[in-house]
């Protein structure tokens, strides 16, 4: 028999199979170790020696021909037949299915924004890279200011050949962006990431959160801006959370304080997060420079505000009592799996 009367026989009986036992039946006629297969293999040595291998080919090639015909019957008739209600245990328990969630960071991001939005204020949002006028000049730090050292920078080539852009150090830039754009009465917050070039531990990394706070109207003071803390963590942590005020030094504000959050983590008894001062140095603040809303293109002294600048994972941090600011970006999921 030759190789194509044996194709349309395979064919043929194929057809025909609608059962498993005929369909093993006819597995075995032709793949069976006695099978016409195998039988038509024998007869290859009768063959001349020129004619071996292309003959050996052809068989070879119907061979998996005929194994690739079965695999797929067999799973057709599995899905079709009465196989497939024996394969369903409608009593059987079933697989747990794993679903993925929200980075501790967004989770307590959301949260922020929402008390924020409750208060008035809007979610606005800035370039990571920054030009140095928007990262300094207008925020009153300029080239030769000694503030710049405050903030290690990182420094980005400029595609278009002048000075050289950052990756903004802080999310104050958004003040001046947004005042170009819309006169006060305002209330913004512009949450995001800025970058430091700086060594890094359990307190410091060299990417980190901010959200930026930014009130401005007629007669706004330090009072207004107290009560708007106040009231922000009291919110977020519950009517016990404390806050402070220390004085502090920040080009862009004036007079400038530093935000302290009383230690959720250790009570105020001194810790790893808190440095052992009891209290969270939690966000910068302070009321907005006359030379800020005068960059912004306002006139001066016709407008106060206060901006505050939140140290985003410290929140998280005291809200989830995590010691390492590290872990956030770090992608362990064994962190990240307990929230
Ligand atoms: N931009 C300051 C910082 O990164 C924080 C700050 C924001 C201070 C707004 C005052 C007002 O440290």
């Amino acid at each position: 028999m030759d190789i194509n009367e044996l194709k349309n026989k395979f064919q043929e009986l194929m057809e025909k199979v609608s059962d498993k036992k005929t369909l093993a039946d006819l597995e075995l006629k032709f793949l069976g170790r006695r099978g016409e297969i195998n039988d038509l293999l024998k007869k290859i040595k009768d063959l001349a020696a020129e004619e071996k291998i292309a003959g050996g080919k052809l068989i070879n090639d119907l061979k998996k021909e005929i194994e690739q015909k079965i695999i797929i019957k067999k799973k057709d008739l599995l899905v079709a037949g009465q196989d497939l209600i024996k394969r369903i245990d409608v009593t059987a328990p079933g697989s747990r299915v794993v679903s993925g969630h929200l980075h501790p960071r967004t989770q307590v991001l959301r949260k922020i924004e929402e008390i924020f939005i409750s208060l008035g204020f809007s979610v606005i949002e800035g370039p990571e890279v920054e030009t140095q006028w928007y990262n300094f000049e207008a925020l009153n730090i300029p080239k030769d200011h000694p503030a710049r050292d405050m903030q290690d920078t990182f420094y980005v080539k400029n595609p278009a050949g002048q000075e050289d852009l950052v990756l903004r150090t802080h999310t104050s830039p958004n003040q001046v962006r947004f005042m170009e754009k819309n006169n006060p009465p305002l209330r913004i917050i512009v949450p995001g990431k800025v970058f430091r070039n700086e060594a890094t531990d359990a307190t410091h990394d060299f990417q980190f959160y901010q959200v930026e706070g930014l009130m401005v109207d007629k007669h706004i003071s330090v009072a207004n801006f107290k009560a708007v803390m106040e009231e922000f963590f009291k919110r977020l942590y519950g009517p016990g959370a404390k806050i402070r005020l220390r004085p502090s030094y920040f080009p862009f504000t004036e007079p400038s304080f530093e935000v302290d959050l009383f230690c959720v983590f250790c009570q105020g008894k001194g810790c790893r997060l808190c440095s052992n001062t009891g209290w969270i140095e939690i966000a910068g603040a302070g009321m907005v420079n006359q030379f800020v809303f005068e960059s912004a293109g306002y006139v001066r002294n016709e407008w106060q505000g206060f901006a505050f600048g939140i140290g985003f994972e410290r929140i998280v941090m005291a809200k989830h009592k995590i010691s390492d600011i590290r872990l956030f970006s770090s992608g362990d999921m064994r962190f990240l799996k307990q929230f």
